[in-house]
């Protein structure tokens, strides 16, 4: 993962490397670091952790240099410390690096055969190393070329050179990377959204491609070094603000925004007064998809399933669903007929971006379901489903969820209609009933307090599991990623009907378990599975939904009832109370709830 930054200009840099880093932090925040030049010398600083280490940093503080590079940094090669921190520099070039060399072992050896010294144990500084060499025989178009040809894996790359006080060189293959222009300076920036405050117009790098940043102008190059025209797009200049407001976290701000995510949603693709669905710009016809291919990581891969679940009842497509980083690199049996769908909140993780590219090289229809509708999945996918939920800063995600689903929903809804799988009076109602869900989830999010007594059993025990059946499955993994992913709690999603299968071994005295069992068609056998942990000992938090019907079962620990809808929106619901009990346990951990260790919210390395 890891963001990179880097400005030319003709005025102190520091302060809005600093300002860009901040931004950036998404990409990781195990250190930060920065270098400029000054005086025709490298100055390089790097603290251990946040941005904010490094902007305490006397040393920062009085930076001069009017041309910079700075790095957030998710640790892949090397401890999270600030000997591995970017940048990394030799006395003529330094380096931000945000990928991962996958043959840096033996570019290493053959480098320190050279009499070159290393400092660190990341895979960056071969880099560093490699150009250097290179320089002794070559100009910097020539050393860069030569570099990037040796380098095998993933890369965008910074770059600046002590003898060199107008140049900076952005290089990438695989890690995302733009150029941006402003007046008498210009920048690099691993997204658009880091340089915005400065700058709304942009050059994106495609694939191999690298580029030379002068204050005044910017030279492109292919993969072999010819020079290349590429286009200037000017993006939305008004720069979407996003703060914690009143709350203590984003994660919490972002699951109390939930409501206003499905209304968004619903504005954007619902004619209500008609009763349709408007996907403007479809580019296929109907009978051209006759299945569809699902693919995400983490939450996002969890509205695949979720999608499919849907996909199946109400259309007669085929569905299929996949983890990206195993997608790739199966055999897969690409069809003209199958719609592949690319679910990703940033838009930018390597192995959905990885996925995309496999379809597009086979010629398939692709489709992107994102937030961020500039990330290279939604630049470079035929069609975008963007989900409207605004900016989503908490790693762990939330609205963003709850967005996917919707807009799977809905084009679930469009082609059920299209290839007329659905009666229209029952896809009118189905659309009446979406008008409600807002509200619905608005009241969903009052359960507070409960909760909150709920999360203190989960902190004690060893571990937890979530148990659901058909729609309910998705969600129950998505409630374990969560708690995992804040409170660092051993969490299993599993079907419920697959316990005695295995996992029952598990069960022991006070464990505590989560039966998601809202009075759907599978209500009875999930309540049965039920017994069958409670039976074992297992502390049951039950959730379903508000019914006149009392629930068939003693001996529950707890329960908690969300607001009732037919059954396809129940999965909104169901999620609240797992987002909330994540939360509340972390809270009561005292973790960092918006960056929990280990993560990052955009993951650009496979
Ligand atoms: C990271 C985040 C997860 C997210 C996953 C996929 O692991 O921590 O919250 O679900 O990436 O991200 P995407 O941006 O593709 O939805």
């Amino acid at each position: 993962m890891c963001g990179i930054i880097g400005i030319n200009s003709n005025k102190p840099v520091s302060a809005n490397i600093i300002n860009s880093l901040k931004k950036l932090e998404y990409r990781g925040y195990d250190s930060a670091g920065m270098a400029t030049l000054y005086n025709g010398l490298i100055n390089e600083v790097k603290s251990e952790g946040r941005v904010e280490n490094l902007e305490k940093n006397s040393l920062v503080q009085n930076m001069e240099g009017t041309i910079g590079i700075g790095h957030v940094r998710w640790a892949t090669h090397g401890l999270p410390n600030s000997i591995n921190a970017h940048p990394h520099s030799s006395q003529n070039v330094s380096v931000v690096h945000n990928g991962i060399i996958e043959n840096s072992t033996i570019l290493k050896k053959f480098l320190i055969g050279k009499g070159h010294k290393f400092k660190s144990q990341t895979d960056t500084e071969v880099i560093v190393h490699l150009i250097t060499e290179n320089l002794k025989t070559e100009n910097i178009v020539n050393s860069i070329q030569k570099t990037l040809k040796s380098l095998h894996g993933s890369f965008a790359l910074g770059i600046i050179f002590k003898d060199q006080p107008d140049l900076i060189v952005g290089a990438r293959r695989g890690s995302p990377l733009a150029v941006g222009y402003g007046p008498n300076e210009n920048y690099l920036g691993s997204d658009s959204y880091a340089l915005k405050s400065m700058t709304n117009k942009i050059t994106y790098l495609n694939d191999g491609e690298f580029c030379i940043i002068k204050k005044d102008y910017v030279e492109f190059f292919s993969e072999e070094g010819t020079k290349i025209n590429k286009k200037v797009l000017e993006l939305s200049s008004t720069e979407e603000k996003y703060d914690k407001g009143d709350y203590k976290h984003f994660m919490v701000k972002e699951i109390e925004e939930q409501p206003n995510t499905i209304k968004n949603g619903i504005n954007e693709y619902i004619d209500m007064s008609n009763k349709d669905i408007n996907i403007y710009n479809f580019p296929w016809r109907s009978d051209e998809i006759s299945s569809i291919t699902l693919i995400g990581c983490g939450t996002a891969y969890h509205s695949c399933l979720m999608a499919k679940y849907w996909f199946e009842e109400i259309t007669s497509l085929d569905v299929n669903i996949d983890i990206a980083s195993e997608f790739r690199y199966r055999k897969n049996r690409f069809k003209k007929d199958t719609l592949y769908v690319f679910v990703s909140q940033s838009g930018e993780t390597a192995d959905t971006y990885a996925a995309l590219d496999l379809c597009k090289q086979s010629g398939v229809k692709t489709c992107a379901v994102v937030n961020v509708v500039e990330s290279s999945i939604a630049r470079d996918s035929e069609f975008v489903l963007p989900i409207h939920c605004g900016i989503e800063i908490g790693v762990a995600s939330t609205k963003a969820f709850l967005g996917q689903i919707l807009i799977l929903y809905i084009l679930a809804l469009k082609l059920a209609l299209l290839r007329k799988d659905i009666e229209k009076s029952n896809f009118d109602k189905k659309i009446d009933d979406l008008k409600n869900l807002p509200k619905l989830v608005e009241k969903t999010l009052l359960i507070d307090n409960k909760i909150q007594s709920i999360s203190n059993t989960f902190n004690e025990a060893k571990g937890s599991m979530f148990l659901g059946r058909g729609f309910s499955y998705p969600i129950a993994l998505e409630g374990a990623l969560k708690l995992k992913e804040l409170s660092y709690i051993h969490a299993e999603g599993y079907p419920a009907g697959e316990m005695k299968h295995g996992p029952l071994a598990l069960i022991e005295e006070g464990m505590p378990v989560v039966v998601l069992a809202p009075r759907d068609n599978y209500y009875k056998k999930t309540i049965s599975n039920m017994q069958e942990v409670i039976a074992r000992g297992a502390k049951v938090l039950l959730i379903t939904n508000k019914s006149k019907d009392e629930v068939i079962s003693e001996n529950i620990w707890e329960k908690i009832e969300v607001e009732s809808t037919n059954e396809d929106l129940l999965p909104f619901l169901l999620t609240i109370p797992l987002q909330k009990l994540a939360y509340y346990s972390a809270l009561k951990k005292g973790y960092d709830i918006d960056k929990p260790r280990n993560l990052a919210k955009s993951v650009t390395v496979e």
